[in-house]
């Protein structure tokens, strides 16, 4: 039997939380769900107070271990292929054949997506920028998915998809780009490496940094979770992110306008998009 977490302890670690991720935890809707993970993880590594366990997550945890395994368990992964599927309709139709004018061909437009989940925003970019044809056949586009929860990293990687991940996509799509194995889905293998995924954290500048400059960012249903001044960070690291006139997609219920004033909103079709 483990111990109950006090709601101070809630308070402290939730402040962790939100310093290290901008994840802001609520007590009424997260109480039961990081109480039962700090009490599972506590006695796994035989600690028997929350300050023994608090203690190693801030002091004693060189690998970030157990830094990963808790944002592993409080992170939202909810996600779909094609889903508000008109932002990709205008990233291929739109907003790739003006990058492609604009940017010098002997270098790739490089695009973000920030976070991504299991894949499914990546890989939807791809098969987007591979229907369209015409670009891709010009010139080198780089899709790069980071996430801060190391499972779902593993999971982009490994592209295997229940029905209910893909329902939104076309039957003539998925036919051509994925292999049916029992009751998944799976991305043709030569596909496996259309996107370069990584563990990364949004708050963190060095890793950030570390991931280099990028023509068009998707950011959706992330800054969600977070409260304004920490949308408010996300947003300034990604316009430092974005090569000039790069652009910024985020998901339909977040709006730039009510974060930052850096970004020109432009409409193209019903689609809001953001433009440094
Ligand atoms: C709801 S999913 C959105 C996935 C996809 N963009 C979409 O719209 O379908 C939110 C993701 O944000 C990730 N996340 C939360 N905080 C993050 C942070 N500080 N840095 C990177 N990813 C983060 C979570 O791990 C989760 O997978």
């Amino acid at each position: 039997m483990g111990y109950l977490l006090s709601t101070e302890n809630f308070v402290k670690i939730g402040e962790f939380i939100y310093r290290k991720s901008g994840i802001h935890l609520e007590e009424d809707k997260h109480y039961e769900k990081l109480a039962k993970y700090v009490e599972q993880r506590s006695s796994k590594l035989e600690f028997d107070t929350f300050r023994k366990y608090f203690f190693k997550l801030r002091f004693d945890d060189k690998s970030g271990l157990e830094f990963q395994e808790l944002m592993n368990a409080v992170t939202v992964n909810e996600t779909y292929f094609f889903r508000e599927k008109d932002q990709f309709e205008v990233l291929a139709n739109n907003i790739l054949a003006e990058l492609h004018a604009s940017i010098k061909s002997d270098r790739p437009i490089r695009i973000l997506s920030a976070p991504c989940s299991t894949g499914e925003e990546p890989y939807s970019i791809v098969l987007h920028i591979l229907e369209e044809r015409n670009i891709v056949q010009k010139r080198d586009i780089e899709v790069v998915g980071i996430d801060i929860d190391s499972t779902v990293i593993k999971k982009a990687k490994d592209a295997k998809y229940s029905e209910r991940a893909i329902h939104a996509i076309p039957k003539n799509i998925l036919g051509k780009w994925f292999v049916k194995k029992g009751l998944d889905y799976s991305l043709r293998d030569d596909l496996l490496d259309s996107v370069d995924f990584q563990v990364a954290n949004v708050f963190d500048k060095v890793q950030m940094r570390k991931l280099g400059k990028f023509d068009v960012i998707f950011s959706r249903n992330m800054l969600i979770y977070f409260d304004d001044a920490s949308r408010k960070e996300v947003a300034m690291t990604f316009y430092d992110m974005l090569n000039p006139d790069g652009y910024v997609l985020l998901g339909h219920a977040e709006y730039m306008s009510r974060i930052v004033s850096v970004f020109n909103a432009k409409k193209i079709e019903n689609t809001l998009i953001y433009q440094k």
